[in-house]
């Protein structure tokens, strides 16, 4: 098998330990914590990017004490760390975990916090560094802000550093998101605010950046004359799970696209950034997001898809539909699928189509970017059989399969010119092996060393939901008559397949 050219972990240039510095998680109880930042931060403490002037104190309303919560971690990481615990490295991570119980609206809260912290900061020589992770319900992000700051927590002085990571949903709708940013930017500046969006964590999506601007050979043709579409699918066989009630406020449309599928639009289309540095990454991603054009309310009507799935068969097994999931109610209307055609108004992408969806309960797990390009004219090929001149197409798989393929045409050998479509494949795994990994690892180091390049600024998040805007309106006017319109296990509703081949293309399934 190749092997990249790697060094070996002696030689490479190493990367920055982390600043001294404590995290504070609001929701400490919770999935999140358990299942990634614990892990990631462990992980982290393996790579020796962690500062040994470091500690964890959680804070939520599940009564604990610091050994209860030190136990219980102990025990949910051997199932989420994704690989062997080393125990030295785990007990002195352990020692380093406390935990406050509290409610989040008790004003209370803060001056012990402040006090805690002052104590916590002492122990472990942290240099009054801070950040606050909101893992928390989305209706307090701004109030635990606000009461931060008043206890002067959110305040960095002597050199210290004070930062909050939001968690999604920002917002839930374009008004909302304004309202929560002008709420935050009151009580702390942008420089601050570290917007989590956990798609910009995966190695393969941050990958796109590499792919696109580290090889001389393929931007030159990363443009409307040599691209015919670009596809961006994000399909999923879980249903909704134990997040019912979630899930039915928010549907699809609000749960991945204006987040999730507007960072790997803005990675496949924007222009090559000064620098990468922060603020010159964000700056291109953002004027990508303000080029797409808004649809207007007939184009939400022929270019959106929407779908939510009934009962079917799933890997073998019978799955129940949508509506007879917890917490969801029996009439809802709320979709679990979603397909749009959006055009980017530029001069790299003018009437190039991109088309994307995002579903649950479908086919099969797949998040892949497809940049189908365009034909070459095949006047020599006219006796060949339709379906083997295929177009060529990059795709970008980003999960479950990692990695890049390149389909073009090749004679099938034999004594007569035809054509077969093949593959040129590159697979992560194949190069660069294997490394236990929660997406959150390179997040949180980030949000540590103070760089805010994968993070989200304001003016993205509400570029985000610009974009769907008009589909949340008109389909809030227009309550959907057909739902349940996909079976669970297919790949959703039949006019997610027409939204393309009215335009006589088709989407690329069954994850290849
Ligand atoms: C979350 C959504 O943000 O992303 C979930 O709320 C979705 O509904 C998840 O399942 C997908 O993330 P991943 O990393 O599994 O692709």
């Amino acid at each position: 098998m190749a092997q990249a050219e790697v060094l070996p972990r002696s030689q490479r240039p190493p990367a920055r330990t982390a600043d001294p510095c404590i995290m504070v998680i609001f929701g400490a109880a919770g999935d999140l914590t358990r299942r990634k930042l614990v892990p990631a931060l462990y992980n982290l403490a393996c790579a020796e990017l962690l500062s040994r002037e470091f500690a964890v104190l959680g804070i939520a309303h599940s009564p604990m004490s610091n050994d209860e919560f030190r136990n219980k971690l102990s025990e949910e990481i051997r199932e989420y760390a994704g690989g062997d615990i080393d125990p030295n490295i785990w007990e002195w991570f352990r020692r380093r975990l406390y935990y406050l119980t509290a409610e989040f609206d008790d004003k209370n809260l803060y001056s012990q916090l402040s006090t805690t912290l002052a104590k916590l900061d002492q122990d472990h020589a942290t240099r009054g560094n801070y950040f606050f992770y909101l893992a928390t319900a989305p209706n307090f992000f701004g109030s635990i802000v606000e009461q931060l700051a008043s206890v002067g927590l959110m305040e960095e002085k002597n050199g210290s550093w004070r930062r909050v990571i939001v968690e999604k949903p920002f917002g839930h709708d374009l008004d909302s998101a304004k309202a929560l940013n002008q709420q935050l930017l009151r009580f702390a500046g942008e420089k601050q605010i570290y917007r989590i969006d956990h798609y910009l964590g995966k190695e393969t999506v941050q990958n796109i950046l590499a792919f696109r601007f580290a090889n001389g050979i393929f931007e030159p043709i990363w443009n409307r004359r040599y691209i015919d579409h670009v596809q961006i699918s994000v399909a999923e066989t879980v249903g909704v799970e134990q997040r019912g009630s979630y899930y039915d406020q928010a549907g699809a449309l609000r749960d991945m696209v204006p987040n999730h599928i507007m960072q790997l639009i803005s990675l496949t289309s924007m222009e090559p950034p000064v620098s990468f540095e922060a603020n010159a990454v964000r700056d291109e991603q953002a004027k990508v997001l303000h080029a797409i054009q808004p649809l207007s309310s007939e184009e939400v009507l022929t270019r959106t898809v929407r779908g939510q799935y009934g009962p079917g068969v799933l890997e073998g097994h019978r799955v129940p539909g949508y509506r007879n999931e917890p917490d969801v109610p029996p009439d809802s209307r709320t979709e679990t699928f979603v397909a749009m055609k959006l055009a980017i108004d530029n001069w790299r992408w003018a009437d190039v189509p991109f088309y994307l969806r995002t579903g649950k309960r479908l086919a099969a797990q797949n998040t892949q970017i497809v940049i189908q390009f365009r034909r070459a004219p095949f006047v020599l090929f006219r006796d060949t059989a339709v379906e083997n001149l295929l177009p060529n197409q990059l795709v970008l798989h980003i999960q479950p399969e990692e990695g890049i393929s390149l389909q073009f045409a090749a004679k099938v050998p034999g004594p007569i010119m035809r054509l077969g479509a093949v593959d040129m494949n590159f697979q992560y795994a194949d190069y660069f092996g294997t490394h236990p990994s929660t997406g959150y690892e390179r997040l949180l180091h980030d949000c540590m060393i103070g760089d805010a390049t994968l993070f989200q600024r304001a003016d993205m998040v509400e570029a985000g939901w610009c974009v769907v805007s008009p589909a949340l309106d008109v389909w809030r006017a227009l309550p959907p008559r057909n739902f349940p319109n996909y079976p669970s296990g297919s790949w959703g509703p039949r006019e997610a397949d027409e939204l393309l081949e009215r335009d006589g293309r088709h989407w690329r399934n069954f994850g290849k």
